[in-house]
Parts: structure tokens; C-alpha cells; sequence
């Protein structure tokens, strides 16, 4: 089987990529993560992809001129490494609609919400305040529209009276781990077919989503 390469870019602990690394793990898992790219120096997500063994380097924007040079390193890293997918995991820069029309519909993220609700910074916080009772996350194919595009896979999770943006957080990424290397499994199948702004998987119009298991109430 030959796997589909996969380029993921961070800019910070990379909790995601280690998740998508994990899954790789698996011979029969479709895609490899070939090459990781953060934008930070020193992010965390950076040792966590050498220790797998995983080619990883230092992007940093503020070495560059203007948003066009970096994005034409960073393309030219991906293509180089024959990377067909891009993942953005916790990566801090918005691409420009010339980067994202080089890679169409190939391009993958996960965002710490029930898109199209709470789009940007801050989400748990806000969420908690907006007085929500269900939060979640999302995996979308990223078009020019900031946490926009078509929807993979989503989880949902309860807000429960005691949360915290912390305890919050932690709830979401538990199932951000669990979504990401499914939503990218299927794109690098070959398994999702775009109609409109509505992604199929294997053809059934549930689109894939996963929810969550039953909630634990029992602490609170
Ligand atoms: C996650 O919450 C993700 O949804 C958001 O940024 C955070 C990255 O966390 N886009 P990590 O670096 O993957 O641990």
C-alpha cells in the first residue's frame, strides 16, 4: 500500500501531531507524516516529531520579509518532501487564498469548536461565557475564510457547571485526538467526495461526524 505523504505545520506543544504520529504508527494507517514545520522555535510539537523519527524544522515567519516568502518556504518544503496533504495542528498563522489555492481541498484543520459557531481565539472561554452547555470540535478542509470550509468531523463534549477554560480544554482535545487521524485517514483514502460546502464520506451524507460517548456527571 503506498501511503500518502503528509506535511503538518504547528506552532506549539503539538498534542495533534502526536496523535496523527501515533496513528501513523500503524503500517496500515493510509498516510505518513513525512515532514512537521512550525513557525515557532523551539515548539514543543517539534521534539515530539524527532523522536519519532520524523524529519522536523523551524519555519520562522519573522525571518522573512513578508508573508509571501514564508509561505514559499514553507510550500517548498511540502512539495519537496512529496508531501499530498497538509495539516495545520495548532499553527498560530493564517495562510493567504494563494497559498490555499495551491493545495485544493488537501489541505486539513482542527479547530477547538462546533464550527460554524466560535470561529478565531480564545473559544473555550468564550463558549463557557456565551453560557453554552455543549462544546466540541471540528476538522475542516481550510479554504481562504479563517476557520471556515468544508466539515470533516466534528465531536461534541458537555460544558459541565464547574468547567474551566482549563478543564474545558482538556475535555475538546481528548476528542481532537480522537477525530484528527480519522478525518485524515479518510481524505488520504481517497474516501471524501466535496458536494458544495458539504464533505461525504464514503458516500453516506453523515459526513462523518463522531460523537462522543456518554459524559461522566458523576463529579459534579
Ligand atoms: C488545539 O486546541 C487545536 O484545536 C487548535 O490549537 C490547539 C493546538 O494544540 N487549533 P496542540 O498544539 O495540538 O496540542
Amino acid at each position: 500500500m503506498t501511503r500518502t505523504k503528509v506535511g503538518v505545520l504547528i506552532s506549539g506543544r503539538g498534542s495533534n501531531l502526536q496523535a496523527l504520529l501515533d496513528a501513523a504508527a500503524d503500517p496500515a494507517y493510509p498516510a505518513e507524516i513525512a515532514l512537521v514545520m512550525s513557525n515557532r522555535p523551539g515548539a514543543g510539537g517539534l521534539s515530539r516529531a524527532r523522536a519519532a523519527g520524523i524529519d522536523a524544522r523551524t519555519i520562522d515567519h519573522t525571518a522573512f520579509e513578508n508573508r509571501e516568502s514564508f509561505e514559499a518556504a514553507l510550500d517548498e518544503g511540502l512539495r519537496a518532501a512529496g508531501c499530498e496533504i497538509i495539516c495545520l495542528a495548532g499553527f498560530m498563522r493564517v495562510l493567504s487564498a494563494e497559498f490555499v489555492s495551491g493545495w485544493p481541498n488537501r489541505i486539513l484543520n482542527i479547530h477547538p469548536s462546533l464550527l460554524p459557531a466560535f470561529k478565531g481565539l480564545d473559544v473555550q472561554r468564550r463558549v463557557i461565557e456565551a453560557g453554552c452547555t455543549l462544546a466540541g470540535c471540528t476538522v475542516h478542509i481550510v479554504t481562504p475564510e479563517l476557520d471556515d470550509g468544508p466539515i470533516l468531523a466534528q465531536a461534541a463534549v458537555p460544558i459541565l457547571p464547574d468547567d474551566t477554560e482549563e478543564t474545558l480544554s482538556a475535555r475538546i482535545l481528548e476528542q481532537e485526538h480522537r477525530i484528527y487521524p480519522a478525518a485524515l485517514a479518510w481524505l488520504a483514502s481517497e474516501r471524501v467526495r466535496m458536494v458544495g460546502r458539504r464533505a461525504f464520506v464514503d458516500g453516506t451524507s453523515a459526513i462523518g461526524a463522531l460523537l462522543a460517548p456518554e459524559p461522566d456527571y458523576s463529579h459534579s
